[in-house]
């Protein structure tokens, strides 16, 4: 599976989601998650994320990341289609530790 990681926070750019053809995102306040049953791994949303947030789990590194895609993926509703980031998105791109920041 691809799972959503830090950089999305506050970024939240949506790109992924128009490409994702079995519409597996979920959203939450700041930034989106993949539902990892759901992800069939064809691996079009990575490039797409102008953030660079979105990561196969094969990666190292990452057991925090699809623990919180996970969870959250049950939790949060379905998004299908893109919407406009945040005005602020390219100030919070590329800043450290969001989610201990401002994850919600
Ligand atoms: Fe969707 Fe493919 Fe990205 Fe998985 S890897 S979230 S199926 S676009
Ligand atoms: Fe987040 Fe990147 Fe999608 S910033 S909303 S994972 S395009």
């Amino acid at each position: 599976t691809y799972i959503v990681t830090d950089n999305c926070i506050k970024c939240k750019y949506t790109d992924c989601v128009e490409v994702c053809p079995v519409d597996c995102f979920y959203e939450g306040e700041n930034m989106l998650v993949i539902h990892p049953d759901e992800c069939i791994d064809c691996g079009v949303c990575e490039p797409e994320c102008p953030a660079e947030a979105i990561r196969p789990d094969t990666e190292s590194g990452l057991d925090k990341w699809l623990e919180i895609n996970t969870k959250y993926a049950s939790i949060w509703p379905n998004l299908s289609e893109r919407r406009d980031p945040p005005a602020d998105a390219k100030a919070f791109d590329g800043e450290e530790g969001k989610f201990e920041k401002y994850f919600s």
